[in-house]
């Protein structure tokens, strides 16, 4: 009875904090004006001082043993047991005996709360457990890839899209995320950026805030929230070769300039857990590196919550050369990591090294702490049921209201990278032959990491093309070419339920269908490109063009002389030479989502104003690997970026610049950028410089601009990127409005960290640009002194 009390004090403690915290909250601005919303100090959002807290758990491992001490440290995948046999099950098992802290891989809220009830009322302490999944692009209701989120650069969206899969999620009785995934990349040829938020730090930055919200939202308490887990601490974008898992090898400025931000942007958001990665870094790997787990992430950043592997990530650094498993898990302890995905590395071996002196009880002690900590914060000591109601999934997963937001989301996502004689939007008349292997396939319209997507119910293109458009448009459709010619290279990528449905008739005769439908339509839409496990996790590509046997497709098409139309899917950025000279459009879609078909045709039909701009350079051949805008001037730099000039830092046989940059992306209509005006050219100080454009619709359509700001700092202690992106805005703006977009700079933007590894800017001249992607700004010079 006593606890009851002491529990429902707590549980009050938690609900009047939220409630004050929720009216607290800032109304947040328009979706199309501002693209930044101002978010609450996260760490102090969640990680408050708490001794309420610190005292149920002190009283708690007081009286825990050993053996449920490490068990709190162990993550199982659950293996997906069927609702009433978790007892029997080997899980089952050892939850019943203390031996797991939580796991993932569990779908439905039923199982989830039968496996809760063994915990909690057959385990001798009844210590509940935490349920995980890789909720990363939404859960039913998919919302594009990540990297398609990031070509809308419009934060309250993403935001919005993280709170509806934490809605979703929890409603099933999931608690906590892996997600988001923050991995800088500047190399396409890896098959995980289609999970991140591409190759730049600010931008990467913006959305883990924007994400982390989202799952978290005002408070770990609420039963619509779940806590996130930042990933993968560290440095993973820059495997070598963009071969999953290699090594990486950093140095410390590029470290802390390029790549480690955008983690600590999410602990800075009050992110809840971190996961370790992979790969190795500066020869140690992550998950066993003290320097990493512990230096940087807690000394440096204050990061409260606790740290778990990746799958099997202490078994791993075996491989790596570390040890035994025995020893490799006391290294991962001693480094800082708290929980162990899969490996059972803790489990079975800390008790030893403690007999043996190789770790202390109180290095078990901390991490049995933090990962109580994170139940408690999420409520579950109150109720461990929290997230068990098994009625809420029939009204608040995949319902309309989700699935409409999604639409919108997945129609802001997409780029629009080339519109020769304004082809596009489509006219609403006659007929249109959609010709693709994705053409009309649902599975792959969620994309890469899309566990609890219904991928058989997503939208195809041509459903959502004929649901969309009735009577008024004749679509025909024929599928034209296998995604690989090689059957072998095509099966690895229909995994994980997502068929390719393959075509087993010669070649020439599905081309032929393909070409005697396509003779009947008006206009071509190719829908082309990779299957959705083409990139992801382990999808690493040396050959990053769209797939033979659909570029052969596209060469006859042409030949018909009809205009073409590509609707390019793809979870990385892809060498498109071929298909830019013979695409009279391509509208890059990514993998849009479960509501892919619609959000399409939204744009194809010109319902929805394309506004995506790319989050990643696009080359023109994967020689130039890793291309990326902010790249440093070398001491020959060439005088023009397509010109050959002999002893300049060239090719000898492509130019330098990309196919499509950074920030690239166009619109329907059309956008004119005056020169920029600045409050003042020579400022001082903590002074504010406010710079200006004049941004103007000069087209036919209503459209959205994102307005990008970059800077350069042209003289430094160490060598500068020739340009860096410091801000950006989403502007709306009526057929033949003007805005005046303006920039307010102060000096945090021009911080770097120096040779010490000190976060601070210098005095100096610096250029700031402004425009609508990083290779087409307006210049204008300042001079700032401290
Ligand atoms: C991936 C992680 C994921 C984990 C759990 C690993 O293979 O690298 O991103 O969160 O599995 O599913």
């Amino acid at each position: 009875m006593k606890t009851r009390i002491y529990l429902l004090a707590i549980c009050c403690l938690f609900l009047s904090s939220v409630s004050a915290q929720k009216s607290n909250k800032k109304k947040s601005k328009a979706v199309a004006e501002v693209a930044t919303p101002v978010l609450p100090s996260g760490k102090a959002l969640y990680f408050k001082n708490d001794p309420a807290m610190d005292r149920f758990i002190t009283d708690l491992m007081a009286k825990m043993t050993l053996d449920e001490k490490i068990g709190q440290l162990n993550l199982p995948s659950s293996g997906d047991f069927v609702t009433g046999e978790a007892k029997n099950s080997d899980i089952g098992k050892k939850v019943e005996e203390g031996k797991v802290g939580g796991l993932f891989n569990i779908k439905g809220v039923a199982k989830i709360r039968d496996i809760q009830k063994v915990a909690v009322e057959k385990s001798r302490l009844k210590i509940p457990m935490i349920f995980g999944m890789d909720v990363v692009h939404g859960y039913e209701t998919t919302f594009p890839i990540p990297l398609g989120l990031a070509s809308s650069w419009d934060m309250n969206l993403i935001e919005q899209s993280a709170k509806i899969a934490a809605q979703e999620a929890t409603a099933d009785g999931i608690c906590w995320t892996f997600s988001p995934m923050v991995d800088v990349s500047r190399d396409p040829r890896w098959g995980r950026v289609a999970e991140g938020s591409g190759e730049d730090v600010y931008l990467g930055s913006q959305i883990a805030k924007a994400m982390v919200h989202g799952y978290q939202g005002n408070s770990l308490a609420d039963k619509n929230t779940m806590m996130s887990c930042v990933k993968h601490y560290a440095l993973y974008g820059a495997v070598e070769a963009g071969r999953d898992y290699n090594t990486v090898d950093m140095g410390r400025l590029r470290m802390y300039n390029d790549y480690l931000p955008t983690y600590k942007a999410a602990v800075d958001a009050g992110v809840g857990s971190v996961m370790a990665s992979f790969n190795e870094v500066d020869g140690i790997p992550a998950t066993a590196n003290r320097w990493l787990q512990t230096e940087v992430l807690r000394n440096q950043w204050g990061f409260g919550g606790f740290v778990v592997t990746d799958f099997t990530g202490i078994n791993e650094i075996v491989n790596h050369g570390l040890g035994d498993l025995q020893h490799v898990s006391a290294l991962a302890l001693k480094a800082g990591i708290d929980m162990d995905m899969v490996g059972e590395g803790f489990l079975t071996t800390l008790k030893k090294s403690l007999n043996e002196g190789k770790i202390t009880q109180a290095d078990i002690d901390q991490a049995v702490r933090r990962i109580l900590e994170a139940k408690y914060r999420l409520g579950l000591f109150s109720d461990p049921y929290k997230y068990c109601d098994l009625n809420r999934p029939k009204t608040e997963v995949y319902n309309q209201q989700n699935r409409s937001v999604a639409r919108s989301i997945a129609s802001q996502s997409v780029v629009l990278m080339k519109n020769a004689n304004e082809v596009l939007p489509l006219k609403q008349t006659g007929t249109v032959a959609v010709i693709g292997p994705l053409g009309d396939n649902p599975e792959n319209m969620p994309g890469t990491w899309s566990v609890a997507a219904r991928h058989k119910e997503a939208i195809s293109l041509l459903k959502g093309l004929k649901e969309t458009m009735g009577d008024k448009v004749n679509f025909v459709y024929a599928k034209g070419s296998n995604f690989e010619y090689d059957a072998e290279l095509e099966s690895r990528s229909a995994m994980f339920g997502k068929n390719s449905y393959r075509d087993t008739r010669p070649v020439a005769e599905i081309i032929k269908e393909a070409l005697e439908v396509a003779k009947k339509a008006d206009v071509i839409v190719a829908a082309l490109g990779e299957a959705s496990e083409m990139s992801g996790e382990c999808s690493s590509r040396s050959d990053i063009s769209v797939p033979q046997s659909q570029k052969d497709l596209l060469v006859e098409l042409k030949k018909l002389g009809k205009p073409i139309v590509l609707v390019l899917f793809t979870g990385r950025p892809l060498v498109l030479n071929q298909e830019k000279e013979i695409a009279d459009a391509i509208l890059n879609v990514w993998f849009p989502g479960s509501e892919a078909g619609y959000a399409i045709s939204d744009v194809l039909f010109g319902k929805v104003n394309p506004s995506g701009k790319l989050p990643m350079t696009f080359p023109r051949s994967v020689g130039q690997v890793p291309l990326y805008y902010n790249y440093k001037s070398t001491g020959r730099p060439e005088k023009d970026e397509d010109k050959f000039e002999k002893f300049k830092s060239v090719y000898l046989d492509i130019p330098n610049s990309p196919l499509y940059p950074f920030g690239y992306g166009l619109s329907y209509t059309t956008f004119n950028y005056s020169d920029i005006s600045l409050s003042s050219s020579k400022l001082q100080g903590n002074q504010t410089l406010k710079a200006s454009v004049t941004l103007t619709n000069t087209g036919k359509y209503d459209g959205a601009e994102v307005v990008q700001l970059y800077i350069r700092d042209l003289v430094g202690s160490i060598t500068r990127p020739i340009k860096e992106l410091k801000g950006f805005q989403k502007i709306m703006l009526k057929v033949g409005e003007s805005k005046t977009v303006t920039f307010d700079i102060t000096p945090e933007s021009l911080k770097f960290y120096n040779s010490d590894l000190k976060y601070d800017w210098e005095s100096g001249d610096f250029e700031i640009k402004i425009g609508g992607n990083s290779n087409d700004l307006k210049t204008a010079t300042i001079n700032w002194t401290k």
